[in-house]
């Protein structure tokens, strides 16, 4: 058994990788971190975990680890990040990091949108954590960086038209409506539930953080052609949940076939499980819908065509906390570790939620 420790396990990221991994057949859980609450079981942070997990929370100390684990996830904010995971990956553990630390290949992006990086050397070493681009790679991988929740959906709603050079690469507009728990479990004043439900607050209209990462993916597909994206980010009523929905426009104004369009989708998700390509002519859910994959290591895709302005719109929906980061992270584990990709992760969700 592959002994696991997660560094960060009293917030949302490290408590979702906690809830699907305490059903994991194939690995032990062994390390638990919290500073804050210390000897504490973690049912007193993840109460549905009463009854099912005897572990209790202990220090992040670097020995400790170094001999509980042999994979360990860090789910801290970025910066804190960048100070723990090398130190970690010199002890000869692999690491699974779930920040934006080790997301960017190169330098200028990181210090253009997070600031300083203390450790720019690592970057290299890094590969992005997404299962549908990088298999092979996340394989051999030390330190696999997990793709920001919001540039996960807005990355699989556009990868097919992107590879398949349908779309403008410099004319490309995301907005992203996201749930609460996406800022974490340390309430703020914006995220207080009085000030922050019942609005749709428009929160980061231009620069988000994510744009960077977005880039990067999507500019590999493309072969290098440079890529840019206009993203703007909402905050809606939901607790978990994204809806990325991209406004696209032909390349040289020539509107591909809807066929071809389709055929793009089919061929790029073929065989990928957890990424569901949507065309349906009837019912209430013809599109993706964040209720749908709630609790779900799913991302269901879909697109239309607008001939009014001849426009493509794309969208894709995807659970923040499953496949924007928990659900991704241990998809890559399971491929680091050479098991069944899909284990702990098959869970479709509740309906109605
Ligand atoms: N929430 C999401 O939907 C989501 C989606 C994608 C990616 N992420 C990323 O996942 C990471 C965690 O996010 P989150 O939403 O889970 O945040 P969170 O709820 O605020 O949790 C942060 C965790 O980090 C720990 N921590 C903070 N500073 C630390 C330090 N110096 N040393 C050790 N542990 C430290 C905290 O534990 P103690 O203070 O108890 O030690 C806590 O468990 C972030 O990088 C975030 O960007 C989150």
């Amino acid at each position: 058994m592959t002994r696991i420790g997660i560094i960060g396990g009293s917030g949302f990221a490290g408590g979702s990788l906690i809830q699907l991994l305490c059903f994991h057949p194939d690995i032990e859980l062994t390390f638990i971190s919290s500073r804050k609450w210390v000897g504490k079981f973690i049912h007193t942070q993840i109460p549905i975990l009463r009854g099912i997990s005897k572990l209790k929370f202990e220090l992040p100390k670097i020995e400790n680890i170094a001999e509980k684990c042999d994979l360990v996830f860090t789910a801290v904010p970025h910066k804190t990040a960048q100070e723990i995971v090398p130190n970690l990956v010199d002890h000869g553990l692999k690491v699974i990091d779930l920040s934006a630390d080790f997301r960017l290949r190169k330098i200028e992006p990181y210090n253009e949108y997070y600031g300083e990086h203390s450790h720019p050397e690592m970057l290299k070493e890094a590969v992005y954590g997404m299962p549908e681009l990088h298999r092979d790679e996340i394989k051999n991988a030390k330190l696999v960086a997990v793709p920001g929740c919001q540039a996960a959906s807005a990355i699989y709603a556009l990868a097919p038209l992107i590879k398949n050079n349908m779309i403008d690469p410099l004319k490309i507009i995301v907005d992203s409506k996201t749930g609460s728990s996406g800022s974490g479990a340390i309430a703020t004043e914006s995220s207080h539930h009085p000030i922050r439900a019942n609005s749709i607050r428009p929160y980061k209209l231009t620069g988000h953080r994510h744009t960077a990462e977005i880039e990067q993916e999507l500019g590999n597909l493309a072969n290098g052609t440079d890529v840019k994206i206009g993203f703007s980010a909402h905050a809606v009523n939901l607790t978990r949940g994204i809806l990325g929905t991209a406004y696209t426009f032909p390349l040289n104004d020539k509107m591909p076939e809807e066929r071809d369009i389709i055929k793009a989708y089919r061929t790029f998700y073929r065989g990928e499980k957890f990424v569901r390509f949507m065309r349906l002519a009837t019912g209430v859910f013809r599109l993706p819908d964040p209720k749908l994959i709630a609790g779900s290591n799913y991302a269901d895709v879909s697109f239309e065509i607008d001939t009014h302005i001849n426009r493509i719109v794309s969208l894709c929906a995807l659970d923040n906390l499953i496949k924007g980061t928990a659900g991704n992270a241990i998809q890559s584990m399971n491929i680091m570790l050479g098991l069944k990709e899909e284990t702990a992760l098959e869970f479709p969700g509740l309906y109605p939620y």
